[in-house]
């Protein structure tokens, strides 16, 4: 099933400034190649190619990022640079829609945008900060749990129970092993309210009749329109189920965050593994002097 797959990267990104005044957290690399990059990778792995980008006035480079430089590619042609030639051209081209969120009102408020470009289909959100290695695409996942249940579909993964009052956190039985019906659902609870360590990861299967909640527009956690909030008024009238992916999830958007999403990603790569392994045992081993 060939969704079209919404970025949201429209958000001020404050938990990076001042990295993010000028330069879009989305941009921030993860080695050589910008967080925005894992995720339309990750999503083109799973056969996805229409790509609809929520933006913000200032957040141009995301734009330009996946649109050609003419410059670059003849500079690089002309130095016989083919491998990273054909790294810079392996998005033009792509049916990408950019829709410009003015203000940052929020995470639910800027899927609300994409609604007249989604039309009447089941579609795909994912965030860039949470970045994801698995064997299998997230998505491809998702998609196959969604085809089964026809259900709008979140990615969850457990985490330490002191940790959930920094996500949206849900509770509910089992359907089956990884999948879960939503039956509670709270956007960053205080601990003693979580329901649960099930905590919400950027990752979502939606449909259409999520966007009249949306529209609704009322201001839930942080003063901000929240996807949560439009949830849970969906979760009145159909099912919503939770489902525990297969594979790692980085918190890129913080610092620590980050810090652990570069450690990681150089540790699989082939051409840093190696390099990245004797650095970290080489500080163990100074750490002990
Ligand atoms: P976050 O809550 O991570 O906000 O948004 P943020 O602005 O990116 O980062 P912090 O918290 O200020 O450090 C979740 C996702 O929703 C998008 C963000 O770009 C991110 O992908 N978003 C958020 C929007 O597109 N518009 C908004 O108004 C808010």
């Amino acid at each position: 099933m060939a969704m079209k797959i919404i970025f949201p990267v429209a958000g001020v990104g404050t938990r990076f400034l001042p990295a993010t005044k000028e330069v879009p957290k989305e941009i921030l690399p993860v080695l050589d190649k910008p967080l925005i990059q894992y995720a339309v990778e990750e999503a083109a792995a799973s056969g996805l190619g229409d790509f609809i980008f929520i933006t913000a006035p200032g957040k141009e480079a995301l734009e330009k990022y996946f649109a050609p430089n003419a410059g670059l590619d003849e500079f690089l042609a002309r130095h016989g640079k083919e491998r990273l030639l054909d790294d810079v051209k392996r998005f033009y081209g792509k049916k990408i829609t950019y829709i410009r969120q003015e203000q940052a009102l929020g995470f639910g408020h800027a899927i609300s945008l994409a609604e007249a470009v989604v039309g009447d289909e089941p579609f795909a959100i994912s965030l860039p900060d949470d970045l994801i290695l698995s064997e299998r695409p997230v998505m491809t996942q998702m998609i196959e749990v969604y085809e089964k249940y026809r259900s709008p579909l979140i990615a969850f993964m457990k985490v330490p129970r002191e940790e959930a009052p920094r996500y949206g956190i849900a509770a509910g039985p089992m359907l089956e092993e990884r999948v879960f019906r939503i039956e509670q659902l709270v956007e960053k609870p205080a601990l003693a309210d979580a329901p649960s360590n099930y905590a919400v990861i950027g990752r979502y299967i939606m449909t259409p009749d999520i966007f009249p909640l949306l529209r609704r527009g009322r201001k839930g956690a942080g003063a901000e329109i929240q996807l949560t909030d439009a949830v849970v008024e969906l979760m009145k009238k159909r099912q919503v189920l939770g489902y525990f992916f297969e594979g790692r999830r980085f918190d890129a958007g913080t610092t620590l965050g980050y810090i652990e999403t570069l450690v990681h990603v150089a540790l699989r790569r082939d051409d840093t593994r190696d390099f990245t392994r004797r650095l970290l045992r080489g500080l163990v081993r100074d750490e002990k002097l």
